[in-house]
């Protein structure tokens, strides 16, 4: 039977209607979609965030490749003492003629002369060297600590050496022997249990017979690193970055993955491989890269907390401030020469696939060798860091992203826009961007607090469905509670915009006491104490309590006072709805807060509050002064909120 047209049965025209109704009604309830890779880290090494940081190496200079490049009064003895107790006497001097690999040149050879009688501390005659670590070394009692060394024996006879830690005074805290059997380059290992604690102790190798010895890579890690991963990272700063659950990191910064100079930008495949073969280099804050974190470690590490990685390679040119030129309006910008860039452009796609790639491809197999075989799902890739956007930058930029866009379309390319948020390399970044189709760009800048609270409107009217935003480096001049409210502020119009601005990092991550080059950071660090910046706790309270929808007018404010901000997003995996709630005036401010759109809700919820004066921060001696608070909170379907003075609040509601 033939079935008229106002039969009881619906037409298809009918059935795409009512799907379509009952998706906008579905959509509706869930609220807006938005990124769910909106809040992530920076990683650059600047201020000592990687050697003497946040990679657990305890040895400076391990590898004798100090320079004076790097730092007038450095050389390759930079940090170790030579050394010749009870009475002895030898010699040392710094060679290249056969190094253990052409990417380390500088090795020390050791010509024990003459071993005398016993020393009066430690009961030990011999020739040899101590290190000084990075303001020392601190170890501790019940811990122990993987000591390694290549060696190659020059003399006939076998060199024997005792490997301790001492405190400075030369008190032996740990101590094991080790004997030389070969003529080539060998490595020698060995477990220190120290004794008791110190924070200044010294490592010394000391021969302690007679005889010649080439010795490179002297190394020192906590056997206890993050994860317990060998050549790994300092299991309390990483662990910090673990809590924040950040949805992404991204590496190797900054302007150092572009360089000072041609010569000295980071190039990928020099930081992977063993690490006495890898190529070690001036770091553009000036000091010393040992890249032994390089891009195994860093993808590791995201893979290990759950973070994606975000690799960024230089486009073929130099930073513009090279040789610091910044003083001189930023004209340093060196371009390789256009017949090297197809060696580029395959060592960007050499990248893809060893991070990608089959165990059976050639990159594949190198990170399968290094103890991966699983791919490590490399989505993003950024090309450029906030580069001036010169024709040289142009061309090269659309050479890469041709390529990898035609040979790789899974991998979504993350452009660059100059270093502010407007002006001349702005503006040509984004035409670049909106030309090519460049999935997204990379937006940098550093300004004031007020500047924050009054441009949280910044991304409502930026362009949908074009090219997405990743905001890969922001921050407001300063630690104090003030600047980590208005950056609270502003993020929530980046939830807000989740549907425009991809991803967001707050920038630099680290500093060390005392070795530091940018003045605002997020977590400062010495070799003992940790203070975390009333901005890192934002960005913990942000990141860790991410959305991927968002919700309008669930919390209702004064909408004319731009010091209260407030966002509402759902985690879908959980159900939960998170509420985040922003004063920046000096005075308590009331909210309404309605969550009778989310069904059935859990009346006991997670509150958080950060709140103080608006000019208290911490520090390394009292890192106490600022600190979120977290309570169990009774809520209701409708409910008010007093958000204090200068503070942020995020409530977690579960649903049922
Ligand atoms: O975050 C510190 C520096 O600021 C970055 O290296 C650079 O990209 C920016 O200018």
């Amino acid at each position: 039977m033939k079935l008229k047209s106002h039969s009881l049965f619906p037409t298809i025209e009918t059935l795409f209607l009512l799907l379509f109704i009952s998706f906008s009604l579905q959509a509706a309830q869930d609220g807006k979609k938005i990124s769910s890779d909106l809040f992530g880290l920076f990683f650059e090494d600047i201020n000592y965030s990687a050697d003497g940081g946040l990679y657990a190496e305890m040895v400076q200079n391990r590898s004798f490749e100090y320079n004076p490049t790097e730092r007038r009064e450095w050389n390759p003895f930079s940090y170790w003492e030579y050394i010749a107790p009870g009475f002895s006497y030898g010699r040392i001097s710094v060679e290249t003629a056969s190094p253990i690999h052409l990417n380390n040149p500088h090795y020390m050879v050791l010509d024990i002369e003459h071993i005398g009688h016993e020393a009066k501390y430690t009961g030990i005659s011999g020739v040899g060297i101590k290190n000084f670590g990075f303001d020392g070394m601190v170890v501790k009692a019940g811990d122990k600590y993987n000591f390694s060394m290549f060696v190659r024996q020059i003399s006939k006879e076998p060199v024997s050496f005792t490997i301790s830690l001492q405190t400075p005074k030369g008190k032996m805290l740990a101590e094991t022997k080790l004997v030389t059997s070969s003529s080539d380059w060998k490595q020698y290992t060995a477990s220190l249990a120290p004794i008791a604690s110190n924070d200044t102790a010294n490592l010394v190798v000391l021969a302690t017979s007679e005889g010649k010895v080439a010795l490179d890579m002297i190394s020192l890690f906590p056997e206890k690193t993050f994860k317990n991963r060998p050549n790994g990272l300092n299991a309390h700063l990483a662990q910090l970055l673990a809590d924040m659950k950040p949805r992404f990191i991204r590496f190797p910064g900054g302007c150092l993955a572009h360089g000072d100079g041609l010569g000295n930008m980071y190039r990928w495949k020099n930081t992977i491989g063993p690490i006495e073969q890898r190529k070690e280099q001036r770091n553009i804050w000036g000091y010393h890269q040992t890249t032994g974190l390089g891009y195994y470690e860093f993808f590791q590490f995201c893979e290990d907390i759950g973070a994606k990685p975000l690799p960024v390679l230089p486009a073929a040119v130099s930073c513009q401030n090279s040789g610091g030129t910044w003083q001189i309006g930023g004209v340093g910008q060196k371009a390789l020469p256009l017949n090297e860039m197809q060696d580029y452009i395959q060592e960007v796609l050499d990248l893809i696939e060893w991070a990608n790639g089959p165990v059976t491809s050639v990159w594949g197999a190198k990170r399968a060798a290094a103890g991966h075989p699983a791919p490590f799902h490399l989505q993003y890739i950024g090309i450029g860091n906030e580069d001036k956007i010169t024709p040289e930058f142009e061309e090269r930029f659309k050479m890469i992203f041709n390529v990898v866009k035609v040979k790789h379309p899974e991998i979504t390319v993350v452009g660059t826009v100059g270093p502010s948020p407007d002006g001349d390399d702005f503006t040509k970044g984004w035409k670049l961007a909106d030309d090519l189709k460049i999935p997204i760009v990379d937006e940098h800048y550093y300004t004031s607090p007020e500047w924050f609270i009054s441009h949280q409107n910044r991304y409502d009217s930026y362009k949908r469905n074009a090219t997405e935003v990743y905001l890969g480096e922001y921050a407001s001049w300063g630690n104090k509670l003030r600047n980590a409210i208005s950056e609270a502020a502003y993020m929530t119009s980046l939830e807000r915009n989740g549907d425009v601005v991809r991803m967001a990092s707050y920038a630099p991550l680290f500093a060390k006491k005392n070795f530091t080059q940018w003045k605002t950071d997020m977590i400062f660090f010495d070799n003992v104490n940790v203070s975390l910046t009333p901005n890192y706790f934002v960005q913990k309270m942000f990141s860790a309590n991410q959305g991927d929808y968002y919700f309008d007018k669930v919390i209702s404010k004064d909408e004319k006072d731009i010091n209260q901000a407030v966002s509402c997003v759902k985690d879908s995996k959980t159900g939960d709805i998170i509420l985040k709630m922003v004063n920046f005036g000096n005075t308590p401010k009331s909210m309404k807060i309605n969550l009778s759109r989310f069904g059935s809700i859990v009346s006991q919820a997670e509150q958080i509050v950060l709140t103080s004066n608006a000019d208290a921060e911490n520090t390394l001696d009292n890192p106490q002064r600022v600190v979120p608070v977290t309570s169990t909170v009774k809520i209701h379907k409708s409910f008010e909120y007093v958000a204090p003075a200068m503070s942020l609040t995020v409530i977690r509601v579960k649903t049922k």
